[in-house]
């Protein structure tokens, strides 16, 4: 969150002692008791890809502050969008985010966008095309709701579900453990979840099979909050051993950077792993290791029944947080900017 107009697109603009300010504010923010912070304020929230948690609990948390949303399902309601700049637009895109963004401007006081990787080509998809259009286009803050590099609102989400339990993340031990999907996945949610363990100061355990390491840029990243932060991480490719000692277990999966864009060959690659799912005995390894993971989930692939409905488990406040962190972030974004600034110097 930095620059004149502040967007919210990863957790690495939370300088200084911010990201424990935003967890703090988001704590004050679980009362339930309207507020009228963001009396006035209209945010639009854009959806290129289907949500549960991130469009309802974005509607509730902007309305409970006193605010007002306007949800648009691309291609569904509103025009399917083209994001590349200078294109000619014969496809099926009828509008640019160019425009879309410089109109949308001029309604809402913040723009909140939902876009999924393309899944074809990394060298595109590392770029966040769609999100990035609507920063370049938008006169207004964007708010990140998933989108191909990350989706730090979860990541928020995550870590306050951890502060809940351990009160100091420090030094705890984390899993982030790589699960076996039917789909190569999006590597927004693993990126975000070792982008926020380090910065938090956790000792990160990546387990994974070969070939799924995350993106060299994020590991960078990590690599630079750990420098900061006193958090360490070490990679494994045995989801066995990755267990071991964890206090919280971060089960996700995501596709391959070595296969992407490839569907068939991720699929046979992926068979190889189809026992990466988190069981019961699994858990048993970890030092009473908390299991988490962002829902949607598919039962019984990613982690067994017994595992997610277990007394253990995380899942559900996770999803809780979501509401809180997101009034924190979004009165920070918000609440000092008058109403009437979105209509000016247009
Ligand atoms: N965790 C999460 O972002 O859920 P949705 O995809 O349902 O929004």
């Amino acid at each position: 969150m930095s620059g004149t107009v502040r967007h919210f697109i990863t957790t690495q603009s939370l300088e200084g002692g911010e990201l424990t300010e935003v967890l703090d504010e988001a704590i004050q923010l679980r009362s339930r008791v309207p507020r009228n912070d963001l009396a006035g304020k209209v945010v639009g929230l854009i959806f290129f890809n289907p949500s549960l948690r991130t469009r309802t609990s974005m509607e509730i948390a902007v309305a409970s502050l006193g605010g007002k949303t306007v949800v648009m399902d691309v291609g569904a309601g509103v025009w399917p969008m083209e994001w590349l700049e200078g294109i000619r637009m014969e496809g099926a895109a009828a509008e640019h985010v160019r425009d879309a963004a410089n109109v949308l401007s001029r309604y809402c006081d913040a723009i909140a966008v939902r876009s999924f990787p393309d899944g074809k080509d990394w060298k595109e998809d590392r770029l966040d095309p769609v999100l990035q259009a609507f920063v370049r286009h938008s006169t207004v803050p964007v708010i990140n709701m998933e989108s191909a590099l990350t989706h730090p609102l979860q990541a928020l989400a995550d870590l306050l579900a951890i502060r809940d339990v351990a009160r100091d993340p420090r030094g705890k031990r984390l899993t982030l453990a790589w699960c076996t999907h039917p789909k190569a996945l999006p590597l927004s949610v693993p990126n975000s979840v070792a982008l926020i363990a380090s910065a938090a100061g956790m000792t990160l355990t990546i387990a994974c099979p070969p070939g799924y390491d995350l993106p060299e840029e994020v590991l960078t990243q990590v690599e630079g909050n750990n420098r900061k932060s006193g958090g360490t991480i070490r990679i494994v490719h045995d989801l066995a051993e990755g267990m071991e000692g964890a206090a919280f277990v971060y089960a996700k999966s995501w596709g391959s950077l070595r296969t992407y864009g490839r569907a068939t060959e991720g699929l046979r690659d992926r068979e190889r792993y189809r026992d990466w799912r988190i069981t019961e005995p699994l858990m048993a390894r970890t030092d009473g290791g908390r299991f988490m993971h962002c829902l949607p989930i598919r039962r019984n692939v990613v982690a067994d029944d017994a595992v997610i409905d277990a007394p253990t488990s995380l899942v559900y406040a996770q999803a809780a947080n979501r509401l809180a962190v997101q009034k924190a972030v979004l009165l920070r974004l918000l609440a000092s900017q008058p109403a009437s600034k979105r209509k000016e110097a247009r």
